[in-house]
């Protein structure tokens, strides 16, 4: 069941006040930025892992047929890298709208490669939300990645894109690889479009 979270999100003021803000991207943030940003830096977030358990309604599957898309789950220890944007408030509408079916902004501490670090805030679709599928094998994933298709385009081309961004900035992630693999195999995916083999 998709979750709309738009008037939640504007509720949010931590940062009123603030002229710029750090966003981190950990999924089709990092590959499709269709938002003004004035400057964007690779960078990690820490405790939090990525994962493919959140229902797509609205842009990579339907209503009744949801697609497979990214979240984080929190895993001490974890360290999960992605693309911070510095962006004025005002893409908020934006971006709130875009990530309406579950995600919720909260703010994170956000680690850039020269070890400095800034406050910012990461849109979260935890496990309390209604759009949310929950934890499944690699395998079971990839078969409903295959199957999905939603207004934004296939479910498989959020999971290609983002695989493709990730081994680009040399970021690894081993649930997203093998996901990708699973597509390769069942013949979703083309293999000359997985850079790894
Ligand atoms: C993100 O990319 O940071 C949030 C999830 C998504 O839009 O895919």
């Amino acid at each position: 069941m998709s979750f709309n979270t738009i008037a939640i999100n504007q509720r949010m003021d931590q940062f009123d006040g603030h002229h710029r803000v750090w966003l981190f991207g950990y999924g089709s943030l990092i590959f499709k930025a269709d938002f003004p940003y004035i400057e964007r830096r690779p960078a990690t977030i820490s405790n939090w892992t990525r994962r493919f358990w959140q229902g797509s309604h609205d842009h990579r599957g339907t209503e009744t047929a949801p697609g497979r898309v990214a979240t984080l789950v929190a895993q001490p220890g974890a360290v999960t890298a992605g693309m911070a944007y510095l962006i004025t408030p005002e893409v908020f509408t934006h971006l709130d709208h875009r990530e309406k079916n579950g995600y919720l902004r909260l703010a994170i501490d956000i680690r850039f490669d020269d070890g400095s670090s800034e406050l910012g805030l990461v849109y979260i679709a935890t496990e309390d939300n209604e759009a949310f599928l929950g934890e499944a094998s690699e395998f079971d994933i990839a078969r409903q990645i295959a199957r999905s298709h939603g207004p934004s385009g296939a479910n498989r081309d959020y999971l290609i894109d983002l695989a493709h961004a990730l081994r680009e900035l040399g970021m690894e992630d081993t649930h997203v690889f093998d996901i990708e693999r699973y597509l390769v195999d069942m013949g979703a995916i083309p293999a000359d479009a997985n850079h790894d083999s």
